[in-house]
């Protein structure tokens, strides 16, 4: 027996569910310093109460994020880290988007000219040992620590629709040429990455 459903209700963020999709035509025009801030606070930022943007398991809050900026108005080229504090700290200088680009399995072309990437990684080590009582035994941090990247990117898409902003996921890429660019913080793997721009 099928029961039908009411009609879909209308809304702010039933307007960006219709609307959020992935950009894979990336323009030239450079991302504004305004617009990456709120997507990376989409991503990853504080709420006024204290919590993550993002539910996280035992509110541990192990990803970080990492921004490749390289056509960002006013933001050096560089590989940063946010900072729950609202900040990027530049772990390192110049533009490393072609190299990242590079490490995907098939969209490096297109993905190069996005005007700034994402990386979101956590330490395998550090988030199955925070679960080791919880089986799969040595496994569960890993697999809590993939379903919040997923809900990270998620609150990107919808934040990058209200801006009219590209965005697209990617989670075909190699995970340890991604790693020996030396771009993430110290023993962190990849889970995903972003590609945010204005499209052409
Ligand atoms: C887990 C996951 C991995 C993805 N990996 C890639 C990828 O490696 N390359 C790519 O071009 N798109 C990737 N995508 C984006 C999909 O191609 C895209 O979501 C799909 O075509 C549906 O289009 P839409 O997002 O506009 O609705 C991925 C999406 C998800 C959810």
């Amino acid at each position: 027996m099928d029961i039908p459903l009411p009609p879909e209700s209308t809304g702010t963020l039933n307007s960006l569910l219709h609307k959020r999709s992935s950009t894979k035509s990336f323009g030239d025009r450079p991302l504004g310093l305004e617009q990456l801030a709120a997507l990376v606070w989409a991503a990853q930022g504080r709420t006024a109460a204290g919590r993550g943007v993002t539910p996280s398991a035992h509110a541990l809050y192990p990803l970080t994020l990492t921004v490749l900026a390289g056509n960002v108005h006013d933001l050096p080229a560089g590989a940063y880290h946010y900072d729950e504090r609202h900040a990027l700290h530049r772990a390192m200088a110049g533009d490393h988007r072609n190299a990242v680009a590079a490490t995907t399995l098939a969209d490096r072309t297109w993905l190069r000219h996005a005007a700034a990437m994402l990386v979101f990684s956590a330490d395998p080590r550090s988030v199955n040992g925070h679960f080791a009582d919880q089986p799969p035994q040595g496994h569960r941090g890993e697999r809590y620590a993939w379903l919040e990247s997923g809900h990270c990117c998620q609150n990107v898409y919808l934040r990058a629709a209200e801006l009219d902003v590209g965005a697209v996921v990617i989670g075909g890429f190699d995970d340890d040429r991604l790693a020996a660019l030396d771009i993430l913080p110290d023993g962190h793997r990849p889970l995903v990455m972003m590609g945010l721009g204005l499209r052409a």
